[in-house]
């Protein structure tokens, strides 16, 4: 590198990363993957001010405040995205597990009281403190995974305080945790039993009151709503979903995962971001799906976890061109999974992506299910500098390994975070 730290310029780096064996989506063909073998990536003010070919590298602009890391030949990707998680949640369903092997349905558990209705009273149960430790724990776990941007979502509370607590604990993670915090208020998750007699009732409150007051209280970034024959129907979510945009949010959806209801469709009226699970989704709500340009977050934990039967039909997203992401879908009942890498496998495995599909899907594909195509995903000029180092020689093994987590460094903005002990980390540099 000494060659190379030499003449001082205006438009000097602040940091390169030198050494590296570049792999990002192609930015004119976003299906496959470009890899540059021996890469480098300058970095300023959090972002990447150059990419490409060391022979084609501005030495020049490496100056003597240029802080330089040697990749030594890393496989260096953008920083993984999970864009569908569940983390603020008390207790755990291991008892419903049991019966679920025994033979009980995921459904059956829900309508006789359990399932989701259990967390809420496991939360209700934890303070606010033990609860930010729980979620700050499962939250730096998936960042040193790689993932530099979580999405996490409300929907354990279900009434107007504890869905606001919820939201508080997601915003003062976003200040604990290394990583970007996507905030999601999913409103409609389930009907509380003391509403059973008067459904509307408890859909006004979420609408009138709760989504309005999490929007002035500057706590959310987005809108989701479970649409589903054991949770809520297609004109409840309707509703919610006029609210929010009417408020200024981007909606997303659970859809489709159980039955066919009629939730892709929905997602396309509203130009939902994404529509999410999707196993029963019809061509028609496919197709509405890519003339909306609403995202596929495909879930194969949940899918998995539950033993389901019903494929979604990665075929029909490729016919129509729906861009196909994967994500943990990280909560206690239907997928308590918290790697995206082993998100990354079960896309393959149990879906069908290819290894390149399931990179794009958690990278480039990711980042327009939270709205962020245009700031992370990709390694390109512009984009903020969120990049990981792997102990790898290619992307496709980032699905292909099992229970090993080959992830050497995370970057995010440009700064280099240091783990240590079980639950500490610190930066590299306080810019950024
Ligand atoms: O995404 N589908 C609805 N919500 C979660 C499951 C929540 C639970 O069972 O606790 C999901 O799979
Ligand atoms: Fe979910």
């Amino acid at each position: 590198m000494s060659q190379i730290r030499a003449i001082s310029q205006n438009l000097s780096f602040e940091s390169v990363w030198i050494n590296a064996k570049i792999a990002t989506s192609k930015l004119d063909d976003p299906h496959s993957v470009d890899i540059i073998q021996d890469g480098a990536v300058g970095v300023n003010n959090g972002r990447i001010s150059w990419i490409g070919p060391t022979r084609n590298f501005p030495k020049q602009k490496v100056v003597s405040d240029t802080k330089v890391h040697d990749c030594m030949g890393s496989l260096v990707t953008p920083g993984l995205i999970d864009c569908h998680t569940h983390l603020v949640f008390g207790g755990n369903r291991s008892q419903e597990f049991e019966l679920r092997l025994k033979g009980e349905t995921y459904e059956q558990i829900a309508r006789s009281g359990g399932g989701i209705a259990s967390t809420v009273d496991a939360t209700k149960e934890l303070s606010s403190e033990g609860l930010e430790k729980l979620v700050y724990t499962r939250a730096l776990g998936l960042v040193r995974e790689g993932v530099t941007t979580i999405e996490i979502k409300t929907g354990y509370g279900l009434d107007f305080d504890q869905e606001i607590r919820l939201l508080e604990v997601i915003n003062r993670i976003s200040e604990a945790v290394p990583a970007r915090i996507v905030r999601t208020l999913l409103g409609l998750h389930a009907l509380p039993s003391e509403y059973m007699e008067d459904r509307e009732q408890f859909v006004n409150m979420v609408c009138e009151e709760l989504l309005p007051s999490a929007v002035a209280r500057g706590l959310i970034d987005m809108a989701d709503a479970f649409c589903e024959s054991i949770a809520f129907t297609p004109e409840e979510c309707s509703r919610f979903f006029k609210k929010a945009k009417n408020l200024g949010l981007p909606v997303r959806i659970h859809a489709d995962q159980l039955s066919d209801s009629g939730g892709a469709a929905l997602a396309a009226e509203f130009s939902a971001l994404s529509a999410d699970h999707l196993e029963y989704v019809s061509e028609e709500g496919v197709k509405a799906m890519a003339r909306s340009g609403t995202v596929a977050v495909l879930l194969p934990g949940a899918f998995y976890y539950l033993k389901e039967k019903q494929m979604p039909p990665v075929d029909t997203f490729r016919k129509y061109g729906v861009p196909l992401v994967l994500a943990t879908d990280a909560n206690p009942g239907s997928s308590p999974m918290f790697s995206i890498l082993s998100a990354m496998n079960m896309g393959c495995v149990l879906f069908g992506l290819t290894p390149e599909e399931a990179f794009i899907a958690v990278t480039r594909n990711a980042a327009f299910a939270v709205g962020l195509q245009d700031d992370v995903g990709t390694l390109e000029v512009g984009k903020i500098a969120d990049m990981v180092l792997w102990d790898l020689e290619h992307p496709r093994e980032l699905p292909y390994w099992i229970g090993v987590n080959p992830c050497r460094e995370v970057i995010i903005r440009g700064n280099r975070i240091i783990f240590s002990g079980t639950d500490q980390w610190s930066c590299d540099s306080l810019d950024g």
